[in-house]
């Protein structure tokens, strides 16, 4: 028992603890020693009770010690602005962007249709975002598209369209050909609360024989209902994009929810969400495609605009200035 006394080496409060309560506490291991006392033969009597008084004072020497040792390590660390015993803080979540959990929407639907995703750079050249899309230097249609061009250089620049994908995936991959492709993109454009200078789109395009207008129809009107309820009415309005023939704007029917009820949203009650079109024949013969074997149709969608419709945001800044009062709104959004 003494060398166990002598052996002991708690290293926490619990471990201290336990020993005080072995040797210490009310039912501890030295007290039923003194009742053997009288079993003990009378010449031994007083040894052994010294023995057990040694016991007993060392296990209060080793408990007083161990006590100081742990409160100075208590003090120390406090004193270093540490408190040991304070409960920990709790780890804040992030949760995902509003404009994410649309784009990742509008992706799903298009997957179900066997639509693969291209991701392709931001920081694009001259050619794949406007000479390759039948847009030449000269044409007006580049007006359209205010663009940043990296310092020094006429021919890098930021993309200005997701249809600069459909460039890249053209000249490196054969038909048949369905991608989508999301991503960021930039204009150079007065920021206010309905456009900004950096925004996301989702391209969509599909090349194979026979592709027909209908066949865009009838997907985009799929999209649409899966994207806003079954219920939704799709209106296509004639267009023009250089790289599309012949181009539409497409619209869907809207109505926004709230607890009192829904109403048909804006003036119309109609929302335009996207451009689209056959793919202009000049488009496919840079790419290096044959327009008399193939055909396609593309479209282009902006993703603030629908995130700001799915959660009534009305002002577009929000998306990007990231407060996290803003964000928090959206954590049980998934
Ligand atoms: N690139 C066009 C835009 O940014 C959208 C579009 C894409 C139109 C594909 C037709 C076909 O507005």
């Amino acid at each position: 028992l003494l060398q166990e006394i002598e052996a002991a080496n708690p290293a926490n409060a619990e471990a201290i603890e336990q020993f005080r309560l072995r040797f210490l506490g009310s039912n501890n291991v030295i007290k039923p020693l003194m009742g053997e006392i009288r079993n003990v033969p009378n010449e031994q009597k007083k040894e052994f009770g010294q023995l057990i008084n040694k016991a007993k004072e060392q296990a209060e020497a080793k408990f007083d010690a161990l006590k100081a040792v742990a409160e100075a390590a208590a003090e120390k660390s406090q004193a270093a602005g540490l408190d040991i015993t304070a409960p920990g803080e709790p780890i804040d979540l992030g949760s995902r962007h509003p404009v994410a959990v649309t784009l990742n929407r509008i992706v799903r639907i298009f997957e179900r249709l066997g639509f693969v995703v291209a991701e392709e750079r931001e920081i694009e050249d001259d050619w794949h975002n406007f000479s390759a899309m039948n847009t030449p230097a000269d044409h007006p249609a580049r007006d359209m598209q205010d663009t940043y061009y990296l310092r020094n250089s006429t021919e890098m620049l930021l993309r200005t369209h997701t249809s600069s994908v459909q460039a890249r995936v053209m000249t490196s991959q054969k038909p048949p050909i369905r991608i989508i492709a999301p991503g960021r993109v930039y204009r150079n454009e007065t920021i206010s609360a309905r456009s900004h200078c950096q925004f996301h789109q989702v391209e969509g395009l599909y090349i194979d024989k026979g592709v027909s207008f209908a066949d865009m129809k009838q997907t985009l009107y799929y999209f649409a209902r899966e994207m806003y309820g079954p219920n939704t009415k799709i209106r296509l309005r004639p267009s023009f994009f250089p790289f599309t023939e012949p181009s539409a704007e497409m619209d869907v029917s809207c109505f926004i929810c709230n607890s009192k009820g829904c109403r048909v949203c804006k003036y119309s009650g109609w929302v335009e969400i996207l451009g689209c079109g056959m793919v202009d024949p000049q488009v496919l013969i840079n790419c290096g495609i044959d327009p008399e074997e193939y055909s396609g149709f593309a479209f282009g969608m902006g993703i603030e605009r629908q995130a700001m419709m799915l959660y009534t945001i009305t002002d577009i800044r929000l998306l990007f200035e990231n407060d996290v009062r803003f964000l928090k709104q959206f954590s049980s959004v998934i």
